[in-house]
């Protein structure tokens, strides 16, 4: 079954949902643009499975197609990438009336938006996402950026698609591990404010569970497309997570350490009795089903320290996201100081 998101943010555009759509991807970039040249941005991983579908649909619909294709990897997602596609997109010579298509995960989506930000001073961009974090997240909201040394996403812009394709049928090939990344943020979303995901869970509905989360993404992006208010509960278990993710060295995966930061979290809420015993429940057990982690070895202490390093603080002040149950989850601004107590709280399995 087809869907259809419409994304009203300083820009409109619409997200489709189908499960076998890439190889008619030409015909739906006609209904919205004129032929033209485009750039096919993809990684090593996904060019040799899905490259020759997108180009030869979009060769027959009239566009011209010429690929970049770099290194699978977030390693990837950096200056010296940037600057090859620069020079790339210069080389062909691609103008300010030609197109960008991210066709991958989140890397290849934030690279590609980012160089599509900047060149010329912006050229459009499509986003045919092939992850399920990338269906589900990065490919809408216009959040684009490239890693620094000193630290993830240090640069970039908010820049918004033209328009995402979203073909569920790619993730018949997505490797486990980055499926059960996908399905973290999946549940991030039923802990928001979005419990009928848990129903869809349950039914392994995935088409609507894809369309939920990118409704629940759309609504808090055209609210607050900067990032200033509301779209900031899109970071729920982040906070500690990207703690745990620095700590552990990157062993444990973005997706696991979310699962952990929400599982910490929602313990936590559960001492303040801003959520219930059932609730933590239900979450643990849906990040069970996808084989992602609810606990840490770490202790209070290292957690607390490692989120003082959170590029979202602001002087001594972190925003924690509080899941509330069927209240929906609550911004706390909380003093850096405040971070161990609270972690230690999460810990005691005495909650749990
Ligand atoms: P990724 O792009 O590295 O993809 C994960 C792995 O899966 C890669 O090895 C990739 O080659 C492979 N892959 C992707 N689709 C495949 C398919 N259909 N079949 C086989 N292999 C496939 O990473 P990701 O997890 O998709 O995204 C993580 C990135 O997204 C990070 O850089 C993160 O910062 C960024 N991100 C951005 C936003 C945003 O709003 N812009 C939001 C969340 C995450
Ligand atoms: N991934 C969080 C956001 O787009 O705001």
């Amino acid at each position: 079954m087809s869907r259809k998101i419409t994304v009203k943010a300083s820009k409109s555009y619409d997200v489709l949902i189908d499960g076998g759509c890439l190889a008619k991807c030409g015909e739906k970039l006609l209904e919205y643009f004129r032929p033209c040249s485009v750039c096919i941005v993809s990684d090593t991983n996904v060019a040799p499975i899905y490259m020759n579908t997108v180009k030869s649909s979009l060769e027959t619909s009239g566009f011209a197609v010429n690929e970049f294709v770099f290194p699978a990897g977030e390693e990837s997602k950096g200056p010296a990438t940037l600057l090859e596609l620069w020079r790339h997109l210069a080389s062909v010579p691609m103008t300010r009336s030609d197109m960008l298509i991210a066709l991958g995960g989140g890397v290849t989506g934030d690279l590609t938006g980012f160089a599509a930000a900047t060149y010329q001073r912006g050229v459009k961009y499509v986003q045919i996402p092939t992850s399920l974090l990338a269906m589900v997240d990065s490919s809408v909201g216009g959040k684009t950026a490239i890693d620094l040394p000193e630290g993830k996403n240090l640069c970039g812009a908010f820049c918004q698609p033209s328009l995402v394709i979203c073909d569920t049928e790619c993730l018949d090939t997505l490797p486990k591990k980055e499926y059960s990344c996908g399905m973290a943020e999946v549940i991030k979303y039923a802990m928001i404010d979005r419990p009928i995901i848990f129903d869809l869970i349950e039914k392994n509905d995935i088409e609507a569970l894809i369309y939920e989360c990118i409704d629940d993404k759309r609504e808090k992006v055209e609210a607050d497309e900067c990032d200033n208010g509301v779209r900031q509960l899109l970071n729920l278990g982040h906070t500690l997570g990207h703690a745990i993710e620095k700590l552990e060295g990157f062993k444990t995966s973005h997706g696991e350490a979310v699962a952990i930061g929400m599982t910490l979290i929602t313990r936590y809420a559960v001492t303040q009795n801003m959520c219930s015993e059932s609730d933590l429940v239900q979450l643990i057990s849906a990040l069970k089903k996808y084989d992602l982690p609810t606990e840490t070895q770490l202790s209070a202490s290292e957690i607390a320290g490692a989120a003082m390093g959170d590029k979202k603080r602001k002087g001594n002040t972190v925003t924690l996201v509080i899941p509330r149950g069927k209240l929906g989850s609550v911004l706390v601004p909380t003093s850096t100081s405040d971070v161990e107590g609270i972690v230690e709280a999460a810990l005691r399995k005495d909650t749990k």
